[in-house]
C-alpha cells in the first residue's frame, strides 16, 4: 500500500505540497487549495523527499496533527527542509514542528486543550493577514502552543489563551499559524491560505482538472501496455463511468466492462448504462443478471448490517466470476482491474493501513473487491476529488444526467426497503422513487439538492381506494441538501410539489398507500434508512 495521498507521479508538476502530520483536515486543506485552481497533493513525512522531487512544488504545508513534538514517536522532518527557500506554512502541529525545529519552545497551552471557535486579534498584518478584520473568529484544536518563537519570528496575532495565533518569518517564507484556516468555522480562513498559497508563494491558478484527460491516457496507455486488457467494474455511477471513458479512450476494446444487476437498482439504471456504454460509446459491457442470486441470499433478513454484509459478499462473487469468464476468454493479458478510486479513498484507507491521519468513518462501498484477485489496479481518478471527476467526465462529453446525478449507495433499494427484501415490496420503492425523480427533476428542483428519494417502511396502515379497504405499506419521502454527506439538512418541498408526488404515488403505486415526510437533519440521523 502507498502512503498517504498515494505514491503514484504527480499528474502535474507545481502547487502545493501537503505534509500530513496526522490531521483530520488534511483532505480539507487539499480541497481549498484546489479550488483555488492551484493543483496539491498529501504525502507522508515519510516519502517528502520523494515528493518533492516527482512533483517540485512551489509551497509546503505542514498539517495538524494529534500528537505533542515533545512525544518520542511524534511525526518529524528533516529540519534541512527549512533551509531550502521554500515558503513553507505550519497549521497547528505543523507550526509547532517548525518552533521546535528552529529553537523556538512549545508548551503545553494554560488551562488544558483549547478547542472550538476563538476570537482572534490580529496586529502586524503582513502579506499572510492582509486583508483580515482587525478581531476575527477562527478555528483552534490544540493541547499545546508556541510560547517562545524562534529568532526572525514575528507575532502577527493572538488570542485570549493562545499568544501566537499567527506567526511569520518573511525573510526565511516561513509562516505559522495555530488555528485551522481550512475549516469553514475560521470565518476568513480562506482569505488567509490563498495569501500564502497565491501571493506568498506564488502559486500559479494553473489546475484545470479537464486539461489532464490527454495526460491520464497516455499513463493508461503506458501502464497497460499494448496487449493489456483491463476488467472494469461498472456500477453506472460517476467514478466508475469516468474511469470507464477513460481507460476506452486510451486502450478501445481491451476494456470490457462488468455490469451487475442485483435486482436493486433504480427504475431505468440498467438499461440507462447499456444505452450509453454499449450503444453510443460501443464499450464491451458484459451485464451478469444476478438478480434472483441478491433475491434468494436476502430472502427472510432485516437487519440492515446483515443485508450490508450480504449484499457485499454476493457482489464480489459475481463479479470474481464474470472476472473469471472474461479473463479466460482474453488469456493472460487481462491482468488488469479498473476502478473508480478517487483521491478521498486514497487517504481515507491509507489511514484505515496506518498512515499518519486518524480515520473517522469506515466505508461501505460493495465495489470494493478482495485483494487476491491477483490483478494489477488501474485507478485514473486515484489523485482527484469528486468534483474534479465531474469536470473530467463533462471535458470528455458525458451526459448531464450521469455527471451530476445524485449519489446512490452501493447496496441500492435495500437500505431503502425497511425490514425484509422481496420482489413484491421493492416494484412499488422502485415506481415511487421513479415519481419522486420526474417530479423534481422535470422543475429543475434538483438543483441545490444532494439526494431526494422515497423509502418503503414495513409498515401497513389502512386507507380507502374507490370503495375499497386497501391495506399496504407506508413510504417516506426525504430529500436533503449536503456538500459532502457528512451532514446535510432536510429540504422542503413546495407544497404543490409535495401534493403531487403523494398523489400520483398513492393513486399509481400498487402496494403503497400512505406517504410521510422525513424532517430530520445529519447528524444525528443519516441520510439513508439504514
Ligand atoms: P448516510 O446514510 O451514512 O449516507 O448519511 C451518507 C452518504 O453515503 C451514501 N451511502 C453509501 N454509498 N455505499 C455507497 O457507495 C454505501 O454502502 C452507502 N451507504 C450510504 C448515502 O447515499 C449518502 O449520500
Amino acid at each position: 500500500m502507498s502512503a498517504s495521498g498515494d505514491g503514484s507521479v504527480p499528474v502535474h508538476e507545481g502547487g502545493v505540497l501537503i505534509v500530513d502530520f496526522g490531521t483530520q483536515y488534511c483532505q480539507l486543506i487539499a480541497r481549498r487549495i484546489r479550488e483555488m485552481g492551484v493543483y496539491s497533493r498529501i504525502t507522508v513525512p515519510d516519502r517528502v523527499g520523494t515528493m518533492l522531487e516527482a512533483m517540485r512544488p512551489d509551497a509546503l504545508i505542514l498539517s495538524g496533527g494529534p500528537r505533542s513534538v515533545y512525544e518520542d514517536d511524534a511525526p518529524k522532518l528533516d529540519p534541512e527542509i527549512l533551509q531550502r527557500g521554500l515558503p513553507v506554512l505550519g497549521i497547528c502541529y505543523g507550526l509547532q514542528w517548525i518552533t521546535q525545529a528552529l529553537g523556538g519552545r512549545v508548551d503545553p497551552a494554560h488551562g488544558g486543550a483549547e478547542y472550538g471557535r476563538t476570537e482572534m486579534k490580529v496586529g502586524e498584518r503582513g502579506v499572510l493577514l492582509d486583508g483580515i478584520d482587525a478581531s476575527t473568529v477562527v478555528w483552534m484544536s490544540h493541547g499545546d502552543h508556541v510560547a517562545q518563537l524562534p529568532s526572525g519570528f514575528q507575532v502577527l496575532a493572538s488570542s485570549e489563551p493562545c499568544p501566537v495565533a499567527a506567526t511569520a518569518d518573511p525573510a526565511r517564507k516561513i509562516y505559522g499559524l495555530q488555528f485551522h484556516p481550512e475549516v469553514t468555522h475560521s470565518v476568513q480562513g480562506e482569505r488567509v491560505l490563498r495569501n500564502f498559497v497565491l501571493r506568498i508563494a506564488g502559486c500559479r491558478d494553473d489546475w484545470h482538472p479537464g486539461d489532464v484527460v490527454a495526460e491520464k491516457v497516455r499513463r493508461i496507455r503506458e501502464q497497460v501496455g499494448d496487449e493489456g486488457e483491463v476488467v472494469l467494474g461498472l456500477s453506472g455511477g460517476v467514478d466508475s463511468s469516468v474511469a470507464a471513458v477513460l481507460i476506452h479512450k486510451a486502450i478501445g476494446e481491451r476494456l470490457h466492462c462488468v455490469f451487475v444487476d442485483n435486482g436493486l437498482l433504480r427504475k431505468g439504471e440498467r438499461e440507462g448504462v447499456e444505452a450509453l456504454f454499449r450503444d453510443e460509446y460501443h464499450i464491451d459491457l458484459k451485464v451478469a443478471d444476478a438478480r434472483q442470486l441478491f433475491l434468494s441470499e436476502l430472502a427472510g433478513v432485516a437487519d440492515p448490517e446483515r443485508k450490508r454484509k450480504i449484499i457485499g459478499r454476493v457482489f464480489v462473487d459475481v463479479f470474481r466470476e464474470a472476472a473469471a469468464e472474461l479473463r479466460s476468454s482474453h488469456g493472460k493479458q487481462a491482468r488488469f482491474l479498473g476502478q473508480g478510486t478517487l483521491y478521498p479513498d486514497v487517504i481515507e484507507s491509507v489511514a484505515a493501513h496506518g498512515g499518519a491521519t486518524a480515520t473517522i468513518k469506515s466505508h461501505h462501498n460493495v465495489g470494493g473487491l478482495p485483494e487476491d484477485l491477483d490483478m494489477e489496479l488501474v485507478e485514473p481518478l486515484r489523485d482527484l476529488f469528486k468534483d474534479e471527476v465531474r469536470q473530467i467526465g463533462r471535458e470528455m462529453g458525458l451526459p448531464s444526467s450521469l455527471v451530476d446525478r445524485q449519489p446512490f449507495p452501493g447496496p441500492g433499494l435495500a437500505v431503502r426497503c425497511l425490514g425484509e427484501i422481496t420482489e413484491e415490496r421493492l416494484e412499488p420503492l422502485r415506481q415511487a422513487d421513479a415519481i419522486v425523480r420526474e417530479e423534481i427533476e422535470s422543475r429543475g428542483l434538483h438543483d441545490g439538492l444532494w439526494q431526494y428519494f422515497a423509502v418503503s417502511l414495513p409498515v401497513q396502515s389502512v386507507g380507502v381506494m374507490g370503495d375499497q379497504r386497501t391495506y399496504e405499506n407506508a413510504c417516506v419521502l426525504r430529500v436533503v441538501s449536503s456538500t459532502d454527506a457528512m451532514t446535510a439538512d432536510w429540504e422542503m418541498l413546495p407544497v404543490d410539489v409535495l401534493r403531487r408526488i403523494s398523489n400520483r404515488i398513492i393513486n399509481e403505486v400498487r402496494g403503497l398507500n400512505r406517504v410521510c415526510l422525513d424532517i430530520s437533519s445529519k447528524p444525528p440521523s443519516t441520510i439513508e434508512w439504514e
